[in-house]
């Protein structure tokens, strides 16, 4: 046995690590379901590396060498299962399988624990960077046991993308932990890509520029704080032109944007939590409306009673949507890292959010310079409260406030839907606010319910003897 790491299902995924692993000399034992997808794979990239072509799982495993380390990229769900069972006959106590794809958390927490019980080591890793980056750099988020990650972490970390000689990958924490992270990391993603879609909204809308103009705004902005992958690849796609039409593409697309379910998952665990990661749901909810077609078609030439003026100085406004992006991603990032540390502490993973800022900084979908803050801001106060009262981030939602507020009144008053950006500074202002409805429905609830209260002037539960003599008893 001659290979130190095998891969299963070699879609464009799968084929692209591992030539990524055979790239930096490791020997990569190949294998698929079908075989023709592993003959296609070697024909056109055999000379990336050395590879270990494989038809059965069971020689498969036999050309490992041990501890055995497997690397699964098939589909969530189903699939994953059956591949794990295979695979789990073939191995010996001590082997690791690593399922690299987008697993609900909870499907890994289960899996760990059964093949625990087997003696095998179970790792769920979350892999971002999208085809490219598995070719080429991913950010990996590798959970389960600590013990396997001496045998795998300098494998993964040798692979994945690299910032200031740092690898972006390191062991997460236990069980579920890689996939819930990488969970969350899908869900900021959606936040990000919504936030980038209402500023390019504003600028068609409200001041009436095509997609070449605001591409122009998005490179330049890439050269400034909110240099990022993102908003990179936002200049590109709104730059391509449609080759049957001659028009910009983006103009060409069905505005239906579908969703694979990591953002939805993200916010379900989130109402679980009970963390309000506002950005998130706002995100998923506007995929969802935006894929409401019949509902939009019938909502089509409602009234949109009256208007505002459009602005009329363009330099102010694009500085003004700028900074609105800005404090919005912020927020955004900022629940991000609150779910993680509630998720941590739900599950006592003991999870170091602050590691997560690290690996995000390069190879994954969200990496952006604005990033290396985030890890400052952790390495200063590894147990900060929130992201948004820390001196750099504080600072930098006080200097985008006043635009802030007035890119949101000004989407509001011409009628250009802004659920993100409005939402992101609602959470703004309702966490810094003294005090909160909250206290309304306080009392809504004793009345109908006797659900009690605390008062501010004393310690204990109380109860307002609504349907008696209205005085209050401690309850
Ligand atoms: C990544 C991406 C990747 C995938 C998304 C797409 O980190 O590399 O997030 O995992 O492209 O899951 O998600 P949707 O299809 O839900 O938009």
């Amino acid at each position: 046995a001659r290979a130190q790491i095998g891969v299963t299902g070699l879609a464009v995924m799968g084929s692209n690590i591992a030539r990524n692993f055979a790239r930096h000399g490791h020997t990569v034992a190949l294998h698929n379901r079908s075989i023709a997808k592993t003959d296609a794979l070697l024909a056109a990239h055999g000379d990336d590396g050395d590879f270990v072509r494989t038809e059965t799982i069971e020689e498969f495993v036999g050309a490992l060498q041990k501890p055995r380390r497997v690397l699964i990229m098939v589909k969530a769900g189903d699939a994953t299962d059956a591949v794990i069972e295979e695979l789990a006959d073939a191995m010996e106590p001590g082997d690791i399988i690593i399922d690299g794809g987008n697993a609900l958390y909870t499907d890994t927490i289960r899996r760990e624990a059964a093949l625990r019980e087997r003696g095998l080591h179970f790792v769920g890793a979350g892999i971002s960077g999208g085809e490219e980056g598995a070719l080429n750099g991913p950010s990996i988020m590798p959970g389960g046991p600590k013990e396997s990650y001496a045998a795998l972490g300098p494998l993964l970390e040798s692979i994945s993308a690299h910032v200031d000689g740092t690898p972006c990958c390191t062991h997460i924490g236990p069980d579920g932990s890689g996939h819930f992270v990488k969970m969350v990391h899908n869900g900021i993603e959606y936040a990000d890509m919504q936030l980038i879609g209402e500023a390019y909204n504003l600028f068609r809308d409200a001041l009436g520029f095509d997609a070449d103009q605001v591409a122009d705004v998005f490179t330049e902005w890439n050269g400034g704080e909110l240099e990022s992958y993102l908003v990179e690849i936002t200049a590109e796609v709104l730059r391509q032109k449609d080759a049957k039409t001659g028009k910009a593409l983006v103009d060409v697309v069905v505005d239906a944007a579908e969703q694979k379910g990591t953002g939805r998952w993200t916010v379900k665990s989130a109402l679980d939590l009970g963390v309000p990661v506002t950005g998130i749901a706002e995100a998923v909810f506007a995929r969802a409306l935006s894929g409401s077609r019949e509902q939009r078609k019938a909502a089509q030439g409602l009234a949109s009673g009256a208007l505002g003026a459009k602005p009329t100085d363009v330099a102010q406004f694009t500085e003004d949507i700028r900074r609105a992006l800005y404090a919005s991603k912020i927020v955004a990032y900022a629940q991000g890292f609150d779910q993680i540390r509630a998720g941590s502490d739900e599950y006592g993973w003991d999870l170091t959010p602050g590691d997560m800022a690290t690996i995000w900084r390069g190879g994954c979908i969200i990496r952006a310079r604005f990033l290396n803050r985030i890890k400052e801001a952790y390495d200063t106060n590894p147990d900060l409260t929130s992201l948004i009262v820390e001196p750099y981030f504080r600072e930098a939602i006080e200097n985008a406030i006043d635009s802030w507020r007035r890119v949101v009144v000004t989407a509001t008053t011409l009628g250009i839907p802004v659920p993100a950006f409005a939402s992101s500074l609602s959470y703004y202002d309702g966490l810094r606010a003294e005090r909160l409805p909250a206290a309304l429905t306080q009392g809504q609830r004793d009345f109908f319910g006797a659900h009690t209260y605390e008062r501010v002037d004393m310690p204990g539960k109380f109860h307002t003897l609504w349907s008696g003599d209205r005085s209050e008893i401690e309850a």
